[in-house]
């Protein structure tokens, strides 16, 4: 992510609000990707593990259920452990599609892949995948799209914006596509609490850094010390709110902006939304998809689901 204008017209109209926000999307600069794969291998963050055990123990029926020569298309960055373990069981894949806004992190996880993959043809495609994009020819024609959505990314989104990210990939699965996505799910909120406040801190720190990265990268003065990690389980909205707390009375600046924070005053940076498999069925159903196959741990924490389209 560049600094560039629009950004900092972004994170400047999201600190105007009455509940100022900055988008979760300004957590990855580089120390808040390497806190983030910390956080990964956290013994509370129980949602890279369950996905990946989930990934292997049915890896079989998933390659059967994508079928040959297909294309996989990956939104985000995609160089993962879980892509990894589909990658190594797709041995006749006519394309491997990652699609993603940063185009250095792209390019530099697309070399990695093809090294480790030299049989694949890797596509790369620098796109907000928010939005429909157009899609590269392989070179062999592919059978059929499979769109990938690893992680619980889609838990960032709010439900409505959900809706339209499932829009957008049904529309990049085309005909006779699907799309093999995790999603993570309601549980005890005491497990969804732990993994959002690990005892060691480094989800504090990764909350934290965003005000780093807008110190750095962004022409912002936040005393990033002034703020503290809240992140807490809304039962009835189904999510986790992070946020970052003023502890004090203070002003920041961003570019040419002011802000004041009132002590106590919070700054949304994430939402993680939790879903039961009913509501994400009827999520996916309503812009056209059929839930064919769902896979779930033996503890029903999180789910690996296979939709397609009708
Ligand atoms: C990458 C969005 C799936 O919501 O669990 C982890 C990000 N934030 N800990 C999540 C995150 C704090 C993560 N996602």
């Amino acid at each position: 992510m560049g600094n560039d204008s629009e950004a900092l017209e972004e994170i400047i109209t999201g600190l105007r609000q009455d509940e100022k926000s900055i988008s979760p999307k300004y957590f990855y600069d580089e120390r808040g990707s390497q806190l983030f794969d910390e956080i990964t291998r956290l013994p509370e963050y129980y949602l890279t593990d369950t996905e990946l055990g989930i990934m292997r123990d049915n890896i079989d029926e998933m390659v059967s259920l994508i079928g040959k020569r297909a294309s996989l298309i990956e939104f985000g960055s995609g160089s993962s452990f879980k892509t990894r373990v589909l990658l190594e069981h797709l041995d006749e894949l006519a394309a491997y599609v990652p699609v993603d806004v940063s185009e250095e992190h792209l390019l530099a996880s697309a070399d990695e892949i093809r090294s480790e993959f030299p049989h694949v043809d890797v596509l790369p495609v620098v796109a907000d995948f928010t939005h429909e994009f157009d899609l590269p020819s392989p070179i062999v024609m592919p059978l059929r799209n499979i769109v990938y959505f690893p992680g619980s990314t889609i838990g960032n989104f709010e439900r409505e914006d959900a809706i339209e990210l499932l829009r957008v990939m049904h529309h990049e699965a085309g005909e006779g596509g699907a799309l093999l996505i995790g999603v993570d799910l309601q549980k005890d909120p005491e497990i969804i609490e732990a993994a959002y406040n690990d005892s060691a801190g480094v989800t504090a720190e990764f909350n934290t850094n965003i005000l780093e990265h807008l110190n750095n990268d962004y022409d912002a003065d936040f005393e990033v010390d002034a703020f503290a990690h809240d992140a807490r389980y809304d039962e009835e909205e189904g999510r986790v709110v992070i946020r970052l707390i003023s502890e004090k009375d203070q002003t920041a600046s961003v570019g040419e902006e002011e802000f004041h924070f009132e002590e106590g005053e919070s700054i949304l940076t994430e939402y993680s939304h939790k879903y039961t498999l009913e509501e994400f069925e009827q999520m996916a159903e309503s812009v056209g998809f059929a839930v064919a196959h769902v896979w779930t741990d033996s503890d029903d924490l999180f789910s690996v689901q296979f939709l397609t389209r009708n």
